[in-house]
């Protein structure tokens, strides 16, 4: 399992979030030109209503549990990293923070009306199994949303593949602990395009699902009901 095949071993990506854990935010920030906030927003907007509770999985520094909080969701974050989980900690207290695996969520079935995954997915070891457990989570129509980096084809894509396999790799290196970024093209490379995730989605027993793309199809986000 290599950095560059995008495929890592679960505790390969738990000791490498946690490492990159004190520049996490500042690459969001310069990688997206700030536009990630916008998108966690419309993400916490599409699924979040005042008063659900709400799981935001793989949460990391916590931003789109932050963007889950402003939208009146009482929020639950989930992270197998300490030192990403540390920081979310600190951007809200008032949230319950829990460090575990998506893959085995520690909650009873039909815990939440709403979840969330933030550039998550695309790290799990078994895809499948990470959805099957946000609809377990959910109570029956609660609503899950995956923001998630994806493949743009079309005029897009030379300039994409300029950005993420050359210039992010390079911006990584220059930030401490940062070298990690070049698992992220790989990651992308190997993750399934928006329709196959959409179809992913299904099989996984969610129900109207859809999805919409940002930045010219560079981000995808697909919103679902638990059936
Ligand atoms: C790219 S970060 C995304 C963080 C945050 N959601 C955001 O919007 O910026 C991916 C996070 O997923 C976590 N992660 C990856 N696989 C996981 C798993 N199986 N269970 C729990 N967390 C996981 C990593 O530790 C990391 O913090």
């Amino acid at each position: 399992m290599t950095v560059e095949s995008g495929v890592l071993a679960p505790d390969a990506v738990r000791r490498m979030f946690d490492r990159i854990a004190p520049v996490y935010d500042v690459m969001n920030r310069v990688m997206t030109v700030g536009l990630d906030l916008r998108w966690r927003r419309i993400a916490a907007e599409a699924v979040v209503r005042p008063g659900d509770r709400v799981l935001d999985a793989c949460c990391g520094t916590g931003d789109l549990a932050v963007a889950c909080a402003k939208r009146g969701g009482v929020v639950t974050g989930l992270d197998f990293s300490p030192a990403m989980l540390e920081r979310a900690r600190r951007k809200l207290p008032s949230a319950t923070w829990v460090e575990g695996d998506l893959l085995g969520l520690p909650f009873e079935a039909g815990s939440f009306e709403a979840a969330t995954v933030g550039f998550g997915v695309r790290n799990v070891a078994d895809l499948e199994k990470g959805l099957a457990e946000l609809r377990r989570v959910l109570v029956p129509g609660g609503r899950v949303a995956v923001l998630e980096i994806t493949q743009p084809r079309g005029v897009l894509a030379p300039f994409y593949r300029l950005w993420f396999d050359r210039i992010v790799p390079l911006l990584g290196r220059l930030l401490k602990g940062g070298a990690a970024y070049t698992y992220l093209p790989a990651s992308v490379r190997r993750f399934p395009g928006p329709d196959e995730l959409a179809g992913l989605m299904g099989s996984a027993g969610f129900a109207e699902v859809s999805y919409r793309t940002f930045a010219g199809g560079i981000v995808a986000l697909h919103t679902g009901e638990a059936a």
